[in-house]
């Protein structure tokens, strides 16, 4: 379905070479909008992740005095569409995903009041809203009673690049949280990875696309303070997959997910690979660092 378009040939030599080069390119534009996977979306999804991790906003505090810097006032809070301050209470840091969640679905996904019941969750769900991408776009521009107005602080490009991350998921260019897990009561964090994944296939690719950085067993790099990627991983699968597909704001990591995919592949490369990492042999806990127990629901089958 989202083959790259190709270019229509000249239907005779007397067209001009000019023209013929000029659809190419627009084939090529077109070919590289609908081949979602690649990194015209995944920087929108670093967006949606921490929009604000390579700019000079630092966000306030949880604390209720704001003392952070950048923003229209200048200490690190946005203001609604209100014009009232957001208040960073609860923690949301003015980022998407604590808005909206690492499913894109707000109070109906993993941090609504049935799952992880974040105090930062909004109503809506992005993977079901009706509004079009101008209307997402003026919507996160310019706020509404409770939502920041991130006009004030992203550029049209910005916000752009982020709208066209949510609509390509929304419209099925990328793969969603439902192609990789479910919400489960029962599970730790409220999530199983969904069956059907390779892990054999997953732990190939780990040692392909990640060790170069995170190290043959997933050990050269700490996360979260105590955490290797394997460990983290089968602790936050619910996460992780959303990093493999946009990579880590502010990191050298990028979207993992090879360009070119469609979907259904994109999905396969990221369940495979949170598959793989279910193997606690393979990539083992940092000395000393914690690890998902025999028996722990979020790896599921997978758990070795
Ligand atoms: C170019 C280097 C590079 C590659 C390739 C890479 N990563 Fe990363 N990754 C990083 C860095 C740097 C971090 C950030 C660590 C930090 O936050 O301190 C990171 C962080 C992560 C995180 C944690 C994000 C968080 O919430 O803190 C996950 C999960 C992750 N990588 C998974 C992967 C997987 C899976 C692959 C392969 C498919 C991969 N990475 C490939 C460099 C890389």
């Amino acid at each position: 379905m989202h083959q790259p378009h190709r270019a229509p040939q000249p239907s005779s030599p007397s067209r001009s070479v000019a023209t013929a080069t000029a659809k190419r390119i627009v084939g090529l534009i077109v070919a590289l909008l609908v081949s979602g996977c690649g990194a015209s979306t995944a920087s929108g999804g670093r967006l949606y992740d921490k929009w604000y991790a390579s700019s000079d906003f630092q966000a306030t505090s949880a604390a209720a005095k704001p003392d952070g810097s950048g923003g229209p006032r200048g200490d690190g809070t946005l203001l609604d569409g209100d014009g009232k301050v957001v208040p960073n209470t609860t923690g949301h840091g003015y980022r998407f995903k604590s808005f909206w969640g690492w499913d894109l679905k707000g109070a109906a996904g993993i941090y609504g009041p049935q799952h992880q019941n974040k105090t930062t969750v909004r109503p809506e769900n992005l993977m079901t809203d009706t509004r079009t991408p101008a209307q997402l776009a003026a919507w996160l521009r310019m706020g509404a009673p409770g939502v920041p107005a991130w006009g004030a602080v992203m550029s049209e490009a910005e916000i752009a690049l982020l709208v066209t991350f949510i609509d390509a998921m929304r419209t099925g260019l990328l793969p969603r949280a439902d192609d990789i897990w479910t919400l489960s009561a029962d599970a730790p964090k409220h999530y199983t990875l969904n069956v059907g994944g390779d892990p054999a296939r997953g732990a190939a690719l780990v040692r392909q696309r990640c060790a170069g950085c995170h190290g043959a067993r997933g050990q050269r790099i700490k996360i979260d303070q105590h955490y290797s990627l394997g460990a983290f991983a089968r602790a936050n699968g619910y996460e992780a997959w959303f990093k493999i597909l946009a990579g880590q704001p502010g990191t050298d990591m990028k979207g993992q997910v090879p360009g070119g995919l469609d979907r259904k592949a994109s999905a396969a490369f990221i369940l495979d690979v949170l598959a793989g990492l279910c193997d606690r042999a393979q990539f083992p806990t940092l000395r000393g660092g914690k690890d998902v127990l025999d028996g722990d629901l979020r790896c599921g089958g997978y758990l070795k």
